[in-house]
């Protein structure tokens, strides 16, 4: 068992407070993403689960072991950096199967692990050059692969794709996905690329100012967003939010009459995605004036306003509403997110 228990961990670097009280459990072969923005202290996290920066207070568990005192080396786990720290004096190879010499590990074991991990990560045609010798994505790739080399039952990576094209990108997040799933691997996967975190994870947490704002799986994540911060944060494009007023507990957009749940403040927040709104008559829809037609291949994203206020929606592809067209639409039935306007918080949980 290897499930990662955070107990009230807080940080603070001088004056500057990186983590807040939190608490955090990873269940046992869980891949959990930590999404948040720049500053949030996501590689502060990380680095505290991994030792190699000492928490203000609070504990970690790994495995129901209080490791909190230990040092990195004998808290059984692997790491890899934002920065894909490699050893510029080795190998690749040498890289790649440090971990395993260092535990004494055969040379047969070591042999097939690193032609696996070096497969998965495409990297055999590199195996004995020099870290200088590679461009910033096959790098990111040797950091990669010396981490699963030593096969951990704990894996913390710190955007570990970051630095690789598109289309690797999505390759090496399909065969990550696959082979720590099949090894049981526990993993807390940094990434500020939210389809990413979408596409990986078991579930996600979101970090905003040092807590954790949220945490469920992706798709609820997405379709309930406790907050706006959360909406806007996550999702591409973010949800779009409209301010209204409520009058004899409704609230009136264009030929709509929408009811908020029971207890609803004046002020709401009505937040839609781009992709729940449809064509609707001007009696029962709301206008939406086009300013710009984005096309993407698989769809247009249009922007816009609504009473004055931006938004986005996402029509077929062959639809090209050009610029100052009036569109008539509704939100698709059970896709509205409402929120306090004042706190910005949702008016109610997950159903
Ligand atoms: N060694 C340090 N000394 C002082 N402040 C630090 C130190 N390391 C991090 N911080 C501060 O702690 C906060 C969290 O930093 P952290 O590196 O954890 O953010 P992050 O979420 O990983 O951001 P990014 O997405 O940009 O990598 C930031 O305000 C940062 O400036
Ligand atoms: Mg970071």
């Amino acid at each position: 068992m290897a499930d990662i228990v955070i107990e009230a961990v807080h940080k603070d670097f001088g004056a500057v407070t990186a983590l807040e009280r939190l608490d955090l459990r990873v269940a046992d072969g869980e891949f959990l993403a930590l999404l948040g923005p720049s500053g949030c202290g996501k590689t502060t996290l990380l680095r505290i689960i991994a030792g190699l920066e000492t928490q203000t207070a609070g504990r970690v568990l790994i495995g129901g072991r209080d490791v909190s005192a230990l040092p990195p080396r004998k808290r059984g786990l692997a790491m890899v950096f934002q920065n894909y720290a490699v050893f510029p004096h080795m190998t690749v190879r040498a890289n790649v199967d440090f971990g395993l010499r260092m535990t004494g590990a055969d040379a047969a074991r070591i042999e097939r692990q690193v032609g696996r991990v070096a497969a998965l990560l495409h990297i055999e045609p590199y195996l004995d050059r020099y870290p200088a010798q590679l461009s910033g994505g096959q790098r990111q790739r040797v950091a990669v692969a010396r981490a699963l080399a030593v096969e951990p039952s704990v894996l913390l990576m710190d955007e570990p794709l970051s630095n690789l094209d598109a289309l690797l990108r999505l390759e090496m997040r399909a065969e990550l996905k696959s082979v720590l799933r099949e090894a049981g691997t526990t993993t807390i996967y940094v990434t500020h690329d939210q389809t990413e975190a979408m596409g990986l994870a078991d579930r996600i947490a979101v970090l905003y100012a040092g807590r954790i704002v949220q945490i469920d799986p992706p798709a609820d994540l997405y379709r309930y967003p406790r907050s706006m911060f959360v909406g806007g944060f996550v999702g591409s494009p973010p949800m779009n939010f409209l301010r209204l007023t409520l009058a004899d507990g409704v609230v009136r957009l264009g030929g709509l009459r929408l009811t908020p749940p029971a207890g609803a403040p004046e002020a709401v927040m009505l937040g839609i995605r781009a992709e729940d709104l449809d064509p609707a008559g001007a009696d029962d829809g709301f206008a939406f004036e086009v300013r710009i037609s984005e096309p993407m291949g698989s769809h247009t994203l249009v922007t816009g306003q609504t009473e004055g206020q931006p938004m986005r929606v996402i029509v077929d592809a062959a639809a090209r509403p050009a610029p100052g067209a009036v569109l008539h639409l509704a939100p698709r039935a059970g896709h509205i997110a409402w929120m306090d306007a004042a706190t910005g918080t949702a008016l109610e949980t997950a159903a």
